[in-house]
């Protein structure tokens, strides 16, 4: 083993960060005192009412009542029960101006790709690499979202995951750190805009704190097994670029992380989030998750679970009502006083910062207007064509112009259901089907015909196929991820029909495509793209949009082989990583997809041959579009600690820049690489960065990639 160049404690070094988008202001001090102040005339029941997030259910006297009473500081409102902005206001109404303190309720809501707009899922949206999509469309949500009445979402959800079994993938941004970590801090970004007090703006609560993504078998909400390693490694670090973001809010998972479930562990609540990385805001339990710890078999009862939550840091209880019984564990001495009030004084100071106190109201007819407007439609067309992915084109794609007949068919092709799970308050009638999307966009020139009964007689036939957005998403998983069967008969009996086959695929996770593989002549992934999905799909069918998504998940050849990622370890025995039916690589690799045009890789370059821990190595490559139209290519960096005092992911993404090239243009593409971030946990996981050498690769995907070595010294 070498000598590490110590750095220090992941602590130490954490503090070292800034902080952004939090208190420091005199506006900030302001706040504090109204705080103070506040807090000095509550009672212990209204305290632990602003700890109490119940769910809103439409004419419910009792928690109107409640709310009357002050013992109601949130609600979680959910699809099912959305109100309107004047039902909103009445039920704000209540809380300001018939309590005794007349403290503002918070409206949260799960505004997770979209609110009235409907963007891709969020998977679908990683897939565009484009951190100013997320930025965008969380905007656009966050404006008709606040406008009507919601104040937070629960979202963005930074959930590492690499098992799409698991329902949930879906809602997070792909197998790897670095993409969760970029694309949180855009979405938190986006909601939260440059002032919480914005009409534009809502808060964002970051979940699910944390280690849920890890999902052991694909089972949602089951017990996981999470190595301290893995937690600092793989788990914590989006969520800490998004609280430095300026998250206000963060979500405390299902799970258990080695023994202590994630709603009750001081580990990650208080010593890493509200210690380390100084986090000011509220941590809210998800739906029930402190009742739950019953269920995990670390609480007798109620109280005990409420008890246990509270002194670990989760502020505030979402849905179940155990923290009532917090009345009594104060006064009986087994929760001290302090941490009631650290804990309501979060919840206040987001609510101050929000700009609740001063503006509780939503004017109603802005409400309206600004909902699903031409300008929000159009976000949501031109994110959902750069998010599609292109596995497949032997040149099929895109359907040219002079092409006489074409048929559409599949159980996607005329179906509404492409907004995914979490469809906010986004209804399916606003969605654009594939049918309408090339009725309107097709060349006039071309007959395309609908249905399956004209297969038989057509040159090029698309199929729309993939899973309804039931079939992803929370307590949705599944054993196979494989094509249906019946999906798979459609594509092999249009080929045998003499078809050029176009397979468009509609998913919210990674699917089993080897069945169709020898069948279809082009695949275009196209997840669920939301209420503009049909124009998304035509705009890039008949090529006026140059499909530029990449995968952010590895997609498996078999669903036996999951997991399957790309950043695992070698192993001693790396070739022995497959089974006797199928070898060990994935399908499409991470970072795979085409284009209609064809980017050459030459001339990979740096600054240096090595650098010192202190220093910044440059990278330089030319990318030339060898092609035939305008494109986009993701242009991807990945390195390997070659030896190291503890095993190292095989390859790791450093960096990646999306990048416009026109035909017959090169380009250099420039990275710079700060050896501090070659750091690596030692064996008592303190962050050091180990000297020695480093491969290092950029190129188009994971797996084809030009390579050289660097030393850092
Ligand atoms: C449970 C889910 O796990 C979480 O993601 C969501 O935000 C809450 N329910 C509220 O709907």
């Amino acid at each position: 083993m070498r000598i590490g160049i110590y750095i220090g404690s992941l602590a130490a070094c954490l503090c070292l960060l800034p902080r952004t988008g939090a208190a420091g202001s005199t506006g900030e001090a302001g706040i504090e005192k109204r705080i103070d102040k506040l807090l000095a005339r509550m009672t212990l029941e209204e305290k632990i009412g602003q700890l109490s997030q119940p769910v809103y259910v439409r004419d419910d006297q009792e928690l109107l009542t409640r709310i009357e009473q002050g013992l109601v500081g949130s609600l979680c409102v959910t699809e099912s029960q959305i109100f309107t902005p004047a039902q909103r206001n009445e039920i704000q109404r209540i809380a300001v101006e018939k309590s005794r303190l007349g403290i503002p309720l918070l409206f949260g809501f799960d505004v997770v790709h979209g609110f009235s707009t409907i963007f891709p899922t969020p998977l679908g949206l990683s897939a565009s690499w484009d951190e100013e999509a997320a930025r965008e469309t969380a905007a656009v949500a966050a404006s008709e979202a606040r406008s009507y009445g919601i104040d937070m979402t629960f979202s963005p959800m930074v959930d590492v995951s690499r098992d799409p079994r698991w329902g949930r993938i879906s809602e997070c941004y792909g197998e790897d750190v670095l993409l969760n970590t970029r694309f949180g801090v855009a979405a938190v970004r986006g909601y939260q805009g440059e002032n919480l007090t914005s009409p534009t703006s809502i808060g964002s609560c970051v979940k699910h704190f944390v280690g849920y993504g890890m999902s052991l078998g694909g089972r949602d909400k089951q017990f996981t097994e999470i190595s301290r390693r893995s937690l600092l490694e793989t788990y914590l670090p989006p969520f800490e670029a998004c609280v430095r973001a300026g998250a206000v809010s963060v979500m405390t998972a299902f799970n258990d992380i080695a023994g202590i479930p994630a709603s009750a562990n001081p580990f990650t609540l208080r010593t890493m989030l509200k210690e380390r990385w100084r986090f000011d805001g509220f941590t809210l339990s998800d739906w029930d998750a402190v009742v739950e710890l019953m269920n995990h078999g670390v609480a007798g009862d109620e109280a005990a679970a409420a008890e246990r939550a509270v002194t670990a840091g989760v502020d505030v209880e979402m849905r179940s009502a155990t923290y009532r019984n917090l009345v009594r564990s104060v006064k009986e001495g087994r929760v001290n006083i302090r941490t009631i009030d650290d804990a309501v004084r979060r919840v206040l100071r987001i609510k101050f910062r929000l700009g609740l106190f001063d503006r509780p109201y939503v004017d109603e007819a802005v409400a309206m207007a600004s909902q699903l407007t031409p300008e929000h439609r159009a976000v949501a067309r031109r994110t959902a064509a750069e998010s599609m992915v292109l596995l497949k084109n032997n040149g099929v794609l895109p359907l040219s112009p002079d092409m006489k007949l074409s048929s559409l068919t599949g159980p996607f092709a005329s179906n509404r259901d492409l907004l995914g799970w979490w469809t906010g308050h986004g209804r399916q009638s606003d969605v654009v089907t594939v049918a309408e999307g090339i009725r309107q966009g097709k060349p006039a020139s071309m007959t395309v015909v609908e249905g399956s009964a004209a297969r038989q007689s057509v040159r090029t036939t698309v199929i729309c196929i993939g899973e309804s957005g039931a079939t992803f998403g929370e307590s949705h998983n599944l054993t196979d991820v494989t094509l249906s069967r019946s999906q798979i008969e459609m594509v092999r009996e249009a080929k045998a029909g003499g078809s050029r086959v176009v397979v468009v695929l509609f998913n919210g996770r990674p699917l089993v495509l080897t069945p169709i593989m020898d069948y279809a002549d082009a695949i275009l992934v196209a997840w669920h793209p939301g209420v503009e999905a049909g124009n998304a799909v035509a705009d890039v069918l008949f090529g006026r949009v140059n499909p530029c998504g990449k995968l952010t998940s590895s997609w498996p050849k078999d669903s036996g082989q999951i997991p399957i990622y790309y950043s695992d370890r070698t192993s001693g025995r790396p070739r022995e990583n497959r089974y006797l039916n199928v070898d060990g690589q994935p399908l499409f690799p991470f970072g795979f997809g085409l284009s209609y045009t064809q980017f050459r890789y030459g001339d990979l370059r740096l600054s240096s041959p090595s650098v010192g821990p202190q220093e910044t190595l440059t990278v330089r490559v030319d990318v030339t579009n060898a092609g035939t139209c305008d494109g986009k290519e993701i242009v991807q960096l990945y390195v390997h600690d070659r030896v190291a005092s503890v095993t190292r992911p095989r390859k790791q993404l450093k960096d990646f820049k999306k990048v416009f090239i026109p035909k017959g243009k090169t380009v250099t593409v420039e990275f710079r690489l700060p050896a501090d971030e070659l750091a690596l946990l030692d064996a008592d996981c303190r962050q050091v960065v180990e000297p020695g050498e480093f491969d290092l690769w950029v190129g188009t995907n994971s797996h084809d990639l030009l390579h050289t070595v660097f030393e850092v010294k």
